[in-house]
């Protein structure tokens, strides 16, 4: 009897020790931000996975809690409310989004993605929800580089991996225009070089390189004309999953009439000055 309360004591010890453990690893996992569990309202219990790259800013990033947050969060937590699913959201390499959709790794990816001819070769893709341009970022204190067409072949310029930023500046360096095409998993990364001076340009779509100016306007600015997009960002599911882009669309038109859409733009995009300006 005695060994028996002796024994029982030990065992609520070991499972006290056991649910501090799991809460511990718990925090740690979305700490880290790698995955992040939203429970909407009209929660069914159907949860899909959804990737992103997260060094996109204002569409897709981490708050100070490492939590992936951005307009494109809550433009597809808006759309799963609508068709009832919630969302967890996965921090991937941007170009390994696509190949996760076609392992079955995730079953969306959003990620300010152009739904270009050749990614609709091997994704499906949603309706357009919002179109970027490119422009090349310099250091604040260059006034050598006024546009893309003064970039020399001694000079190295950096993008993002798999994006059609990278895709230009492997063209420029292919043509002979620049010495190096630095490429890199980050564009938090790519920023940094840029104002280290380890590379003298970065070309990314322009409301994303504008963010980063707006969080440090001494040290980066934007320089010539936009460039335009290969296409409109839109949201991407593996190649026949008619169903699922159906459900997507639905709840985008919904998002887009019933006034949710425009006020994300107004929280990520248009910034509180022009907020101000309009009170
Ligand atoms: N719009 C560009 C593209 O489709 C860049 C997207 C990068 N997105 C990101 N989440 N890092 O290639």
């Amino acid at each position: 009897m005695k060994s028996m309360k002796k024994f029982l004591s030990v065992l609520m010890i070991l499972v006290m020790v056991l649910a501090m453990a799991a809460c511990g690893t718990d925090k740690n996992a979305s700490g880290g931000g790698s995955a992040d569990a939203d429970a909407g309202n009209n929660s069914s219990g159907e949860v899909l996975v959804v990737g992103t790259e997260p060094t996109f800013p204002p569409f897709d990033t981490t708050d100070d809690d490492g939590n992936i947050v951005g307009f494109d969060m809550d433009l597809i937590k808006a759309i799963g409310e609508d068709q009832g699913f919630d969302v967890e959201f996965r921090s991937l390499e941007f170009d390994g989004l696509i190949s996760a959709l076609q392992a079955g790794t995730i079953d969306i990816a959003i990620a300010g993605m152009d739904a270009s001819p050749e990614r609709q070769e091997q994704v499906d893709f949603s309706d357009p929800y919002y179109t970027a341009s490119l422009i090349v970022a310099v250091a604040a204190d260059n006034d050598t580089i006024k546009s893309v067409d003064d970039l020399t072949p001694d000079m190295k310029v950096a993008a993002q991996i798999g994006t059609t930023g990278a895709d230009m500046v492997e063209t420029l360096k292919s043509e002979g225009k620049i010495a190096e095409a630095v490429i890199l998993n980050g564009l938090d990364t790519a920023m940094m070089q840029l104002i280290n001076g380890d590379v003298q340009a970065v070309i990314n779509d322009t409301p994303v390189t504008e963010n980063y100016i707006s969080k440090q306007p001494d040290k980066i600015k934007t320089v010539g004309d936009t460039m335009e997009a290969s296409a409109p960002y839109a949201i991407a599911v593996q190649k026949g999953n008619t169903a699922l882009l159906e459900r997507i669309n639905a709840g985008l038109a919904t998002v887009q009439n019933d006034g949710t859409y425009d006020e994300l733009i107004e929280k990520w995009l248009t910034g509180s000055s022009e907020a101000d300006a309009e009170a």
